[in-house]
């Protein structure tokens, strides 16, 4: 595996590449990887010649700077996991190397952006469109791979290909979850050992919600959720001890394609819907996502 700290060395490696006519794929990661990320770099090596795994915590994409000086730094266990995948190069930039002259430029992605993570974390997808963008002029890469449990995210990468006319394949990887269902998360390994215990409590009530939605309309399934968990330590209170408790942030039910809330099933069409969950835990926000 070849490491890269600068853009020129990488870009000059990448065009060496090229120029023997290999396919590149490209896997963005802020590090600390766990086996969802290796999931997309397996995917990008079923489909490319040459696989590029991006590393850089993205200050610009936070919102919150505790958030941002709390983010896991692993880099020597990240590189030995992407050893282990067979990685080709790796890309372990500095800030000052991503960004050497302040950042002015800023992305809009319309109702996209309007919901769920939009608004709880504004400036957010700006941000990773910042960066997302800027590895793709560097790597100039065939297909770029992101995974589903940042659903929105994916949606605003498509939109953002489309915006800037680029001809990359996004390719969408499902999301890899712990046995006890839990959502793999580079945010997990910040969890206490009793918050952990009881995380999984989001994907068995996601799964229930799947259910549920047979029989239930829309904004039952919605509120079902939301109480569900916001009540769990009342119902569970062995289970969640020193305060313990889910605090759901949001749950929404929408369009797995458009993202806009649905008030029925029916709405979404031959789209599907999909309930997209943010909440927090022990001071961990934690997302995942059901498709219904
Ligand atoms: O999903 C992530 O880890 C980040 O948002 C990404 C796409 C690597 C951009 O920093």
């Amino acid at each position: 595996m070849q490491k890269f700290e600068t853009v020129a060395s990488l870009k000059e490696a990448v065009a060496a590449a090229k120029a023997a006519g290999k396919s590149v794929g490209l896997v963005p990661t802020m590090g600390a990887l766990h086996d969802g990320h290796l999931s997309l770099i397996r995917k990008a090596k079923e489909d490319n010649d040459v696989v590029v795994v991006s590393v850089f915590v993205n200050p610009i994409q936070f919102n919150n700077k505790e958030d941002l000086a709390k983010y896991p730094r692993t880099v020597e266990a990240d590189c030995e996991k992407l050893m282990s995948v067979g990685t080709d190069m790796v890309f372990l930039p500095t800030v000052e190397e991503m960004y050497p002259e302040p950042v002015t430029e800023t992305y809009h992605f319309g109702p996209l952006e309007e919901v769920m993570e939009g608004p709880q974390r504004p400036g957010h997808f700006s941000g990773v469109a910042v960066v997302v963008r800027r590895l793709f002029d560097i790597v100039e890469p065939r297909r770029a791979y992101f995974g589903e449990k940042d659903y929105q995210q994916l949606a605003i990468i498509r939109n953002l290909v489309e915006q800037i006319h680029y001809n990359i394949e996004i390719v969408p990887c499902p999301i890899v979850r712990a046995d006890d269902g839990l959502a793999l998360s580079s945010r997990n390994m910040r969890l206490s050992p009793a918050a952990r215990a009881v995380a999984p409590a989001i994907y068995d009530t996601l799964q229930q919600a799947a259910e549920m939605a047979e029989y239930e309309d829309v904004d039952e399934v919605k509120e079902w959720v939301m109480s569900t968990l916001a009540s769990f330590h009342e119902v569970n209170p062995d289970q969640c001890p020193d305060g313990l408790k889910f605090e759901p942030e949001y749950f929404e039910i929408v369009n797995a394609v458009t993202l806009q809330p649905i008030e029925n099933w029916e709405d979404a069409g031959d789209d599907g819907a999909v309930g997209c969950i943010a909440v927090w835990l022990d001071g961990v926000r934690l997302i995942d996502v059901v498709k219904f």
